[in-house]
């Protein structure tokens, strides 16, 4: 029997709450597109990330600067056809929110109303507490991003574990403290110490999400095309590959090829 999408108990930002409250893992996964979103919904990722990763393992480019919000939509509204019960998050791209908070909130509702994702994310603490300020003012759910902010590249450098040093440290605990107290439902926590994300995750009554930051965090996020071993140079010490679809993929690519050359496929059967 198909299962009507209206019988599905739909994740939402008060159950996500809940699952701290009683110690459930919250588990959250990437995805930019319907065929991905049908399959990790189907099989019961709580939340659903149209990254702003969708830059570089999507379109190929280097950082995720270049994407644009007209993309970014593109790829959420996606994903929410895909979607039963899954939350689906949009991550908000550069330059969409730094400037001014009325662009923040216009760039937020754009995101809403055009994809129908349930919540937006962004990245950094005090310096967009306007920007939070304005779009948690219109009822939409934010997600915060502290840590490794993948948007601030060229600030930092490198890509290497954030928050080593006690100064940096207590930024991003004040800077978590502020965005739960601004309204954010969670907060995504990127490559940093496992100690320090612990003493958030306690300290704070929100959700706290990891990636790279250690098992001590209310749940894990992953880019999905890394877990599932699509793209096989990314290996930091963090990712665990669950499957090696690079190999399986290509397999079954050569193998058609060898087919088509050979003029096995189609076989009779295949034709009509
Ligand atoms: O864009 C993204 O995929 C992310 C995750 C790494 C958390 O922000």
């Amino acid at each position: 029997m198909s299962v009507h999408k209206s019988d599905v108990k739909k994740i939402t930002t008060h159950q996500l709450q809940n699952m701290k409250e009683r110690g459930e893992k919250i588990s959250m996964l990437t995805a930019y597109d319907f065929s991905m979103a049908t399959i990790l919904d189907a099989a019961g990722t709580d939340v659903l990330l149209v990254g702003d990763s969708a830059s570089n393992v999507m379109a190929g480019h280097e950082t995720t600067l270049p994407i644009t919000l007209d993309q970014m939509i593109y790829h959420a509204s996606s994903v929410v056809r895909g979607v039963s019960r899954a939350f689906v998050v949009v991550d908000m791209p550069f330059g969409s929110y730094q400037g001014n908070s009325s662009e923040a909130l216009r760039s937020a509702i754009r995101i809403m109303k055009e994809s129908g994702a349930h919540g937006i994310k962004l990245e950094g603490g005090a310096e967009i507490k306007e920007s939070v300020t304005r779009i948690l003012s219109a009822g939409v759910p934010v997600m915060g991003h502290l840590g490794l902010t993948p948007q601030s590249i060229y600030k930092f450098g490198t890509y290497t574990v954030r928050a080593k040093e006690e100064a940096e440290a207590q930024k991003l605990v004040d800077d978590a403290q502020l965005l739960q107290e601004l309204g954010c439902f969670a907060i995504v926590l990127e490559k940093i110490p496992s100690e320090l994300a612990k003493r958030v995750a306690e300290t704070l009554t929100i959700p706290i999400i990891g990636i790279g930051a250690g098992p001590h965090v209310d749940g894990q996020v992953l880019v999905v095309h890394d877990m599932l071993g699509i793209n096989k140079e990314f290996k930091p010490r963090f990712l665990r590959r669950y499957a090696d679809l690079h190999t399986i993929m290509t397999d079954a690519v050569t193998n058609y090829i060898k087919d088509v050359k050979s003029l096995d496929f189609p076989n009779e059967k295949e034709a009509y």
